[in-house]
């Protein structure tokens, strides 16, 4: 299962960077470098995101690490970012942690290669499914998942219980792309262990992740073994998963009907038995993790801010007052909860790095030269934080950075929790839509509490996580139901009908 990697961890026709840019003694590097393996004075194989943020915040907007006995640039200014996003001169760059991921995606949408026809393929087959009229359909769905975590909540709450957020939204979201997108239950709230799917692919995230640090044979050969065990499970699964959908006949037109019965548009062609597999793990594994993060941080910061987590309830009840049932349409109007997310997002977004190559010999930032085919990896978080573009309180929790005003005076490319380009989140208004009505639901409900001595501490697995958050909760009493008059007030001009996914700032 490994034949995809050098054995160095280093994914086969690795390109370091002194291949792919010339002048790379102008990038600066970390002080102590050890002869040998590099630039590993305080690294951390469990936290390798946050040591490059650390190591950002010390040598500037780009930078390199030395690793494996390669050399890596880094780029964290959002100047430099923005170069990256042009799509003429730049493309996605499948590498290191992704490309360790292709023994088990393959040429799946996340994890292909840009060269890879069924790249295009898939993309065309699969983008209907993300389009509003799907999203609609989806709506229900998701508000019938979001009811169960809710059940489940109340159960811990009558019990005098905190929840633990980052595994019930691991719960939800697991439950909701499984639903919508493959008409499958996870059954995830009625057990009371991760759902072994869930374990195996944390297990295959995590070796991902490892993969990079520095090999230790021994133990290397181990995980390896472990890999392809977890790899084997996910296989089955889903094989399990497409075989009852092809006795049962088509579902209702969701994500695995399209990948068995739709044809390309123009070429007439279908994914092949291998591809769907890949994109069926594709999509559990990348449509429920990240947003999974992305509830949980919203969560912890709506903890730690009351004032704005009452100004965002205020907005719920407004919008949506004692209506059980929230209308597709009315997630759209919960402006003040989407820069909840989108201020969450900023602060950590839960992919929280992606790569970009030079499709051309070219000149970065107008300054450093890069080869055809050289690459760097862009560090979402420090892009997130540049304070030419976010200010001087950058590392400050305030959704009112996403206000329609705030949005247009930034420069474009500086939010990009979503990626960039033409390999950016297919998934992208999916995730918006589910956790903007989850989080409007559960503002709803609950007033939350977080636990008085927690201090955020963050988990990596190639996805980011808030390790250990737990929240105590109390019901509300019943939200009052708006007259017609009132239920708009207050709510931006022109807010209503958008959709809330686009313009978020990019
Ligand atoms: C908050 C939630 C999410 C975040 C932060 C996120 C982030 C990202 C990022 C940064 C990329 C680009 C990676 C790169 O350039 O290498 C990406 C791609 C992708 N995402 Fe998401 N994602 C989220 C939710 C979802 C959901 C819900 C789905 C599916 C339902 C999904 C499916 C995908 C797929 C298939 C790709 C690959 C697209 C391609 O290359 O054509 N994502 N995502």
């Amino acid at each position: 299962m490994a034949d995809t990697t050098t054995g160095t961890g280093l994914p086969k026709g690795f390109r370091s960077a002194e291949q792919g840019w010339p002048e790379l003694e102008r990038i600066p590097h970390p002080p102590y470098r050890v002869p040998l393996l590099g630039d590993v004075v305080g690294a951390s194989r469990h936290t390798p995101l946050q040591d490059s943020l650390r190591l950002a915040h010390r040598l500037g907007p780009i930078f390199r690490r030395r690793a494996l006995g390669k050399e890596f640039v880094f780029v964290a200014g959002a100047a430099l970012a923005a170069d990256l996003a042009d799509e003429s001169r730049f493309a996605k760059h499948v590498g290191l942690g992704i490309a360790n991921l292709r023994p088990v995606a393959g040429d799946g949408l996340f994890t292909a290669y840009n060269h890879e026809s069924n790249w295009q393929l898939a993309h065309d087959v699969l983008a209907p499914g993300f389009s509003r009229e799907a999203m609609a359909g989806y709506h229900p769905m998701m508000l019938d998942v979001a009811a169960r975590l809710m059940e489940h909540w109340d159960r811990a709450r009558e019990a005098g219980r905190p929840v633990n957020v980052p595994g019930d939204m691991t719960k939800l979201t697991l439950e909701t792309i499984a639903r919508t997108g493959f008409g499958h239950d996870f059954g995830s709230f009625e057990r009371t262990r991760p759902h072994p799917f869930v374990t195996a692919m944390v297990g295959t995230l995590t070796h991902a992740q490892r993969l990079n640090a520095v090999p230790v044979p021994f133990l290397m050969r181990r995980a390896a073994r472990r890999n392809d065990a977890d790899i084997a499970y996910l296989n089955r699964t889903v094989d399990d998963l497409i075989r009852a959908r092809r006795e049962s006949g088509p579902g209702d037109g969701d994500l695995l009907d399209r990948m068995l019965a739709t044809a390309h548009p123009e070429t007439g062609e279908r994914l092949s038995a291998l591809n769907v597999r890949r994109q069926v793990i594709t999509f559990l594994v990348a449509g429920h993790e990240t947003t999974s993060g992305a509830l949980s941080f919203a969560l912890h910061y709506l903890a730690q801010h009351p004032e704005i987590a009452a100004r965002a309830r205020a907005e719920v009840d407004r919008v949506w007052g004692g209506e059980e049932a929230p209308g597709y349409d009315q997630v759209a109007r919960l402006r003040l909860v989407r820069r909840v997310l989108d201020e969450a997002l900023r602060l950590w977004p839960t992919a929280p790095a992606f790569a970009r190559e030079a499709r051309e010999d070219t000149v970065l930032g107008g300054t450093h030269p890069m080869r055809r085919g050289a690459w760097a990896l862009v560090l979402t978080p420090m892009v997130h934080r540049d304070p030419e573009v976010w200010g001087a309180d950058a590392e400050r929790f305030d959704p009112d950075r996403f206000a329609p005003q705030a949005v247009r005076s930034r420069a474009p490319h500086t939010f990009k929790p979503f990626g960039t380009g033409a390999r950016a989140c297919i998934g992208r208004q999916f995730a918006l839509h589910e956790a903007t009505l989850v989080l409007g639901l559960l503002l709803r409900r609950y007033d939350f509490h977080g636990e008085p001595r927690y201090r955020l501490r963050v988990t990596e697995r190639l996805t980011l996580m808030p390790e250990g958050l737990r929240l105590r909760l109390e019901r509300r009493t019943a939200a009052p139901t708006p007259s017609p008059a009132d239920a708009g007030a207050g709510e931006e001009p022109g807010s209503a009908l958008r959709c809330p996914v686009r313009g978020a700032g990019d």
